[in-house]
């Protein structure tokens, strides 16, 4: 009986896995951040036009970005730059994209730093 429970309990836990941020949808967070963020933020994450105004940091920057918690990215693409002390022109996305989708975008602006 006890053993019975503890197997339902596992299999309940290994179905929640995939949304864990461990199995973040990269496809999907790179599809999102191409058309919600690459027009400020550049295709790769090294900035946008040079003329864009105020400048936008390099997401991609090495000693920067892998240092940044995951839950400043979520807080700073949900909420918007002011939430951070950065500029308001970095729009907030929570009414936008969901959670779920701002893990997968974060998920794939992780993978831009690695180079
Ligand atoms: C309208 C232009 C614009 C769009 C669209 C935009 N951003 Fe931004 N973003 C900015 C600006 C401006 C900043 C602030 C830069 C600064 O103050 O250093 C910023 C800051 C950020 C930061 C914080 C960087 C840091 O150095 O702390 C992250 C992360 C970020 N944006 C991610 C995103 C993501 C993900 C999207 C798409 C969902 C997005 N941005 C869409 C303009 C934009």
């Amino acid at each position: 009986m006890r053993a019975t429970r503890l197997t339902a309990a596992a299999v309940l836990v290994l179905s929640f896995a995939p949304t864990s941020a461990l199995a973040a949808d990269l496809a999907r967070g790179a599809k999102l951040y191409a058309r919600y963020c690459a027009g400020c933020h550049g295709p790769d994450g090294q900035g946008g036009a040079h003329t864009f105004m105020p400048h936008v940091e390099n997401l991609t920057r090495k000693g920067y970005i892998e240092l940044l918690p995951d839950e400043y990215l979520a807080t700073v693409i949900r909420e918007g730059g002011p939430a951070v002390g950065k500029s308001s022109y970095m729009p907030a996305w929570g009414g936008t994209i969901s959670d779920e989708d701002i893990a997968n975008i974060v998920a794939h602006i992780r993978r831009l730093g690695v180079r």
